[in-house]
């Protein structure tokens, strides 16, 4: 939520600033702007829109704003205020000696506000950030232009989430940083200092990173780039090197980031399986190593999560309780589990399953586990994010950068890493057979030939997105191994077609949403040929009788499908647990050729944020 990117060095910073928002625009992109200094003074350019509209305003400006060699930049996600120019940061204090960008809430800001207002500081915006803004540049006074305590002061005084990037007028090769619940991390390349909401906008310059801590300040120079904590201690720090390329971040070839990512789902397969696999057994001892024996005295696991990655945790509880009928395993939205009387302790693992690492309910989960005694396992795809560094064991998915908003190849780097832990855990509890063991891992092995061949018939599916683009909605159903599908197929189309579309266990149609079908709304019907084939079917006849048009996703080979079909969609057969590694890909597809037949901004929809960093 939010992007920011800071410079100082010896280049000109407007094009660095730009293009490291351009990379980061998923993370907001209702406005943008930047600050350059010009003579002594900062200069702020902002618009309603996206980052091309901020290129094409900053060529507007002075000429000397472009030899600038320092500046700061943000897309905006808004929370406090509406969309408009005024309220885009970067935002100025009254006096000008403070300019400053903010990713997170400031839950204070209203108190702040009243007492400064009362002191006769005017306020310009309708902004939470505004506060902290005009905050510091009167702290900045009263600390006689003491940066380093004005920042302790300010950090003192806030309450809520920031990551906070700030110029002041008269340190003009400065940039400070402030962090506490919404990620930054910056970088030295021996002649510029960068910071960033993301990591991927630093890849171009530099792979050594430093992800600032919570409670930490940062003070980036065009020779240096130091560290202190909130009390005003320097602290050091060593550069975590992120092996990811800036050309993974890059669309390449393709109209959208979203069916790039879609393509690299084979590859996110393969590479987890060699990482983390030998030959027929699971190897995950030297990624994640947990307490001899605990696994055996374990009762209780929990998979918790948000969104996306909430649908991952419920392919991996399938498969474990298909595995292991002694475990009391549950799967909790983050949200919830944050605020309800949840059990834990040392009889409980609970595993966090974050693509950013960032979320912020699914951290606030893993901090109340952590403060129950629970034996807390993170999943995310990004070395040193926030729930990386804050929980003891850490495995990290191997999806790569992921640009598009709406999830993909992050939920194949989750469900295929989930399958694995969720072997190793068993591999330790000694409830998995070898037999299991091989089956699986043989089955894993066999998938990404076949999610390519699914891949290839996208023409297919394309047609039938186009065919169906115009229902007035879309009910995803099925049963067990899909039911976690029929909620990512339902998500993905809601997320970037804007269409009204529910999920449902098959069986529970019946009890409600029937009454909702009629001819105009699609029912889109997981059905593999499983032992509950003929059950699902049965459900896909209820939804016929309504005259609901059908379309089925069904193992090649099932021609008798065809009969409870408008349309079908044929997908590999894979071991009965493993169906979602192949099922999901037509929903994928069928979501992204659905958006793209309504002309909708597939990597960028209205209203969301790809990392939600507020809760
Ligand atoms: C959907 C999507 C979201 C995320 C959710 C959790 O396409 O991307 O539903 O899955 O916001 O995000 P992470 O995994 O970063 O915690």
């Amino acid at each position: 939520m939010c992007g920011i990117m800071g410079y100082v060095g010896k280049s000109p910073a407007s094009g660095i600033i730009l293009e490291g928002l351009a990379r980061q625009e998923y993370r907001g992109y209702d406005s943008a702007g930047i600050a350059l200094r010009r003579e002594g003074e900062i200069i702020n350019a902002k618009i309603v829109g996206r980052v091309s509209e901020l290129v094409r305003k900053v060529g507007e400006l002075p000429p000397e704003c472009s030899q600038s060699t320092s500046g700061i930049g943000h897309t905006r996600w808004a929370t406090h205020g509406g969309v408009t120019e005024t309220n885009a940061h970067p935002h100025e204090s009254a006096d000008g000696m403070v300019v400053l960008v903010h990713n997170g809430i400031i839950e204070n800001s209203r108190e702040i506000r009243d007492e400064l207002e009362s002191n006769g500081i005017r306020f310009r915006t309708e902004t939470d950030t505004e506060a902290a803004c005009q905050l510091l540049a009167v702290l900045y006074g009263t600390c006689g232009g003491d940066a380093l305590k004005a920042m302790r002061k300010l950090t003192s005084r806030l309450t809520g989430a920031f990551a906070l990037v700030i110029m002041f007028r008269d340190r003009p090769d400065e940039i400070w940083c402030a962090r506490k619940g919404s990620p930054l991390v910056t970088a030295f390349d021996g002649s510029a200092s960068y910071c960033a909401s993301d990591p991927t906008a630093l890849l171009g310059h530099t792979h050594d990173l430093c992800f600032l801590e919570e409670g930490e300040l940062a003070l980036l120079s065009s020779d240096d780039l130091k560290f202190y904590g909130f009390d005003g201690q320097p602290r050091d720090k060593s550069p975590i090197h992120l092996n990811w390329d800036s050309v993974m971040a890059d669309k390449g070839h393709y109209e959208h980031f979203m069916r790039k990512e879609i393509g690299e789902q084979p590859d996110v397969l393969r590479l987890t399986i060699d990482a983390h696999t030998i030959v027929t057994n699971v190897a995950l001892e030297k990624s994640i190593t947990l307490p001899k024996g605990l696994m055996k005295k374990i009762r209780r696991v929990q998979f918790v999560a948000c969104g996306t990655s909430y649908y991952a945790t419920i392919v991996a509880r399938d498969i474990m309780e298909s595995l292991d009928g002694n475990l009391d395993i549950s799967v909790e939205v983050a949200s919830e589990y944050r605020y309800r009387n949840i059990r834990g302790g040392e009889d409980t693992i609970a595993v966090f399953v974050s693509q950013s690492g960032e979320t912020a309910d699914t951290l606030a989960a893993a901090r109340i586990a952590k403060a129950l005694g629970t034996h807390c396992i993170a999943m995310t795809n990004v070395r040193g994010s926030t729930i990386d560094r804050e929980v003891e064991h850490t495995l990290l998915s191997l999806a790569g950068p992921e640009v598009g908003v709406a999830a993909t190849k992050t939920f194949m780097g989750q469900i295929s890493l989930l399958a694995l832990l969720v072997m190793h855990l068993l591999k330790e509890r000694e409830t998995l057979s070898a037999s299991d063991e091989a089956r699986l891992i043989g089955g894993l092995r066999s998938l990404p030939a076949l999610q390519q061949s699914v891949i290839e018939r996208e023409d297919e599916i394309a047609a039938l997105a186009k065919k169906y683009c115009k229902s007035k909605g879309f009910f995803f159903i099925g049963r067990r191994e899909c039911v976690p599908l029929t909620m990512e197929g339902a998500l993905k189309l809601k997320e970037i077609a804007y269409l009204p579309s529910e999920a449902y266990a098959a069986g529970e149609m019946k009890h409600g949403p029937i009454a909702m079908l009629d001819e105009k709304l699609t029912v889109v019907a997981l059905v593999p040929d499983t032992d509950l084939r003929e059950k699902t079917l049965s459900n896909v006849e209820e939804c016929r009788a309504r005259n609901a048009p059908t379309l089925l996703i069904v193992s090649e080979g099932d021609h008798d499908a065809s009969a409870h079909a408008n349309d079908m969609i044929a997908v590999p057969r894979t071991e009965p647990e493993l169906f979602p590694f192949i099922g999901v890909i037509p929903l994928q597809l069928f979501a992204y050729h659905t958006a793209r037949s309504l002309d909708r901004d597939i990597d960028m929809p209205r209203n969301l944020a790809k990392s939600v960093t507020v809760e």
